[in-house]
């Protein structure tokens, strides 16, 4: 494992594991569990994912058992944009994600979208960082413009931007802009971390050929290079599985190393745009979030 020092000091894992749309509790406390247990140490959910609760439990459950300590741990949330109307909205969501997860503290906290008052939000999130209880802060789905503009107004630079990163949408090139996305979270510290690393369901990469020929090189899986390609290029990867040897699979992907031809020929697959559901930047997404349509 390689870990990435946060703008805190904080030394943040460069693997861990998602669990979105893992809605049933018991899957997702026994995934946890088994991913924490393979040695996975970062864990990423979210207030709108409805299993806070369930990744508390396994790692309550994997400390009682001895696989891990909490300090080994990078537990990670999300707070959820209609809880960010205000500052004291904001904040009484916070202490809800701490008391569903009940693990002391969050080692990161995200604010999910820019979307409502963000920067009141912030106000919120720096004083629960300031009072120990969040122990990093960082931001999801800020595109150039939106982090640069925040890092340019807010006290607290966020320690990380999650967003969504895998061959398909890189964001190693602007579209109009001059500076890409990753370049905007290299001038300001901000540690890139992808969702959607093994593309989320989405593209079916697992067939394409030329990445079965770099897997099959390696001796490893497609998705095991796809991790690989964007742990080398500096970003966390949170794939998310509730397979027991899928979840093992994708762990595995500290004992090898892409060649500089490859990690480009990976790249050369981006599209350029998401081709997810989420596009944040769709006025009727926006409205959609919000719950106005
Ligand atoms: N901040 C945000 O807005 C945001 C948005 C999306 C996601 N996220 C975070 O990022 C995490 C990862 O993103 P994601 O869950 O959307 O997508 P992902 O990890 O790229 O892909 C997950 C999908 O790939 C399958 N899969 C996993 N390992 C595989 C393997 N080795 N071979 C073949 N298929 C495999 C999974 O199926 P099985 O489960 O059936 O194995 C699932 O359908 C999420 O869980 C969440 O924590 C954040």
């Amino acid at each position: 494992m390689q870990y990435v020092t946060l703008n805190t000091g904080a030394k943040m894992p460069m693997e861990g594991f998602g669990v979105f749309r893992v809605p049933d509790l018991k899957q997702c406390e026994d995934s946890v569990y088994e991913a924490i247990r393979v040695g996975y140490r970062l864990i990423d959910t979210a207030t709108a994912y409805k299993n806070e609760e369930a990744v508390g439990a396994a790692v309550r459950r994997a400390i009682a058992d001895g696989i891990c300590t909490r300090e080994e741990l990078f537990v990670t949330s999300k707070l959820w944009v209609t809880d960010m109307s205000d500052e004291a909205t904001a904040a009484a969501a916070i202490d809800a994600s701490l008391r569903r997860l009940d693990i002391g503290y969050l080692d990161l906290y995200l604010e999910h979208q820019a979307l409502n008052d963000y920067f009141a939000a912030w106000r919120a999130m720096t004083d629960a960082y300031r009072a120990g209880k969040l122990r990093a802060i960082g931001v999801s789905n800020f595109y150039p413009n939106i982090l640069t503009n925040f890092c340019e107004c807010v006290d607290v630079i966020p320690a990380v931007n999650q967003v969504e990163l895998h061959p398909y949408y890189t964001q190693e090139t602007g579209l109009m802009a001059e500076e890409s996305a990753l370049d905007v979270m290299r001038r300001y510290g901000v540690v890139p971390e992808a969702w959607a690393p093994l593309g989320g369901g989405r593209y079916n990469p697992f067939e394409d050929e030329d990445f079965k020929a770099i897997a099959v090189a390696h001796g490893k899986t497609v998705g095991q290079v796809l991790l690989r390609w964007n742990v080398q290029r500096g970003v966390v990867v949170i794939p998310k599985s509730t397979h027991a040897e899928r979840i093992a699979e994708n762990f595995d992907i500290w004992d090898f190393e892409l060649s500089a031809d490859e990690m480009a020929r990976i790249s050369a697959h981006d599209m350029g745009y998401s081709g997810s559901r989420a596009k944040h930047f769709e006025p009727s997404f926006v409205r959609m979030v919000l719950g106005k349509e």
